[in-house]
């Protein structure tokens, strides 16, 4: 099993990165070495998700760099100073809705991004063993399914929103490295995430918001889209058996083996707030709406992953139904973080504490 001694996680403010960082710094992970999260705190991006590591969890081994991944100069510099031995990609433009609006943004940090923190540590790493480069991708770079089949890895990208395309493009570029340059790499392909701190655009946190605040709760289309969800800490525990085990210039699918339509997800989440708020249990399906569907909306994703499975003895723990009702109790326990998102307080406290490229313990 390869270790690491200095991790730079790329998006570690954000819904996946925080959760992750949390579990390299936990106790199950077994890494001893130091974390560096490197974040432009874009919109999604949320330090709050992090203040239990700020409050000691982290000890002296979590470091926090405000920066963007295109910025090459800043990238180079922190990779020299901590001694960078592996990175995690996850910094990115994640909303498909966002990239249908504004895909500049999306080619930027998804495909610009990546290739600046590739040729970064190409250079950084030349000559030198025992390094580590893992994208962190989507299972919407394969495209749409019909109503039967799952995505492996050895399907071919046939993405359709300039969301996916960046995705896809980006994890063409690791894999050149690995070809071209000999870098050592690995991608995994993930489904749907949910769970705790995931920024409330998302369908799951923004259903549950909407509940409590008698919103209706609008689904795309007639709602029979169907994904393939992935609790957050089953991802976490993926990317990291990947990062240790997996094989250099391969990619790793991961499911969590939940294929839901979306309308019953919400319909399932509706009474799942109900019981854990005592309010009848018609009282949220009811603010059921379905709307137009977004262009491009690919129908159904599911994954097949034997090969994580059979090569890195991997599964997912989470059983669905619990990691919803785990989910909507954090966003039931934790209104202080749900306002400081939506109010701009969050915005106005990062801006007149957090400047440019303003490094150090977080
Ligand atoms: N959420 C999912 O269900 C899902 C599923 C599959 C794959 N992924 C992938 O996982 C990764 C993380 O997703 P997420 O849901 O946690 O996203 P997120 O939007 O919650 O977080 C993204 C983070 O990246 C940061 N960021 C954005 N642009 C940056 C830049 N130019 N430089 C530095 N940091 C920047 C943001 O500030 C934020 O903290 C992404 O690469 C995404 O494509 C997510």
């Amino acid at each position: 099993m390869r270790t690491y001694s200095a991790i730079l996680v790329s998006g570690g403010a954000g819904f996946i990165g925080s959760n992750f960082i949390r579990y390299l710094l936990g106790p199950e992970s077994g890494f001893q070495g130091l974390v560096v999260n490197v974040d432009a705190l874009s919109y999604a991006g949320n330090l709050d998700n992090l203040s239990d590591l700020a409050a000691g969890l982290g000890g002296t081994r979590y470091f926090f760099e405000r920066a963007d991944i295109c910025d090459r100069a800043a990238v180079e510099d922190i990779v020299a100073r901590y001694r960078i031995d592996a990175v995690c990609h996850l910094a990115a433009e994640s909303h498909v809705d966002r990239s249908i609006m504004g895909p500049e943004a999306f080619v930027r940090t998804n495909v610009l991004g990546t290739f600046t923190l590739l040729d970064v540590v190409r250079q950084a790493w030349r000559g030198r063993d025992g390094v580590w480069f893992h994208q962190v991708s989507t299972d919407e770079v394969y495209g749409t399914l019909g109503p039967s089949g799952s995505f492996s890895e050895a399907s071919p990208y046939a993405p359709r929103s300039p969301y996916s395309a960046s995705k896809a493009a980006a994890d063409h570029l690791v894999m050149a490295y690995h070809h071209s340059y000999g870098l050592p790499v690995s991608v995994s392909n993930c489904g749907n995430n949910y769970g705790p701190r995931q920024f409330p655009e998302k369908l799951v946190p923004l259903m549950i918001l909407n509940m409590l605040e008698g919103k209706r709760l609008p689904v795309y289309g007639d709602g029979r889209q169907v994904r393939d969800w992935l609790y957050v800490d089953d991802h976490a525990r993926a990317v990291w058996a990947i990062m240790r085990g997996g094989r250099p210039g391969h990619s790793y699918v991961v499911g969590g083996g939940n294929e839901r339509e979306n309308l019953s997800l919400v319909e399932r989440l509706a009474d799942i707030v109900a019981e854990e708020t005592g309010a009848g249990a018609e009282l949220y399906r009811g603010l059921i709406t379905l709307v137009p569907d977004r262009p491009g909306h690919d129908r159904r994703y599911a994954l097949d992953s034997g090969k994580i499975r059979r090569e890195l003895g991997w599964e997912p723990r989470m059983e669905f139904d619990r990691g919803l009702r785990e989910t909507v109790r954090w966003y039931l326990d934790n209104p202080a973080w749900i306002e400081r998102v939506r109010s701009g307080e969050y915005r106005r406290w990062l801006d007149s504490n957090y400047g440019w490229r303003q490094g150090g313990k977080a």
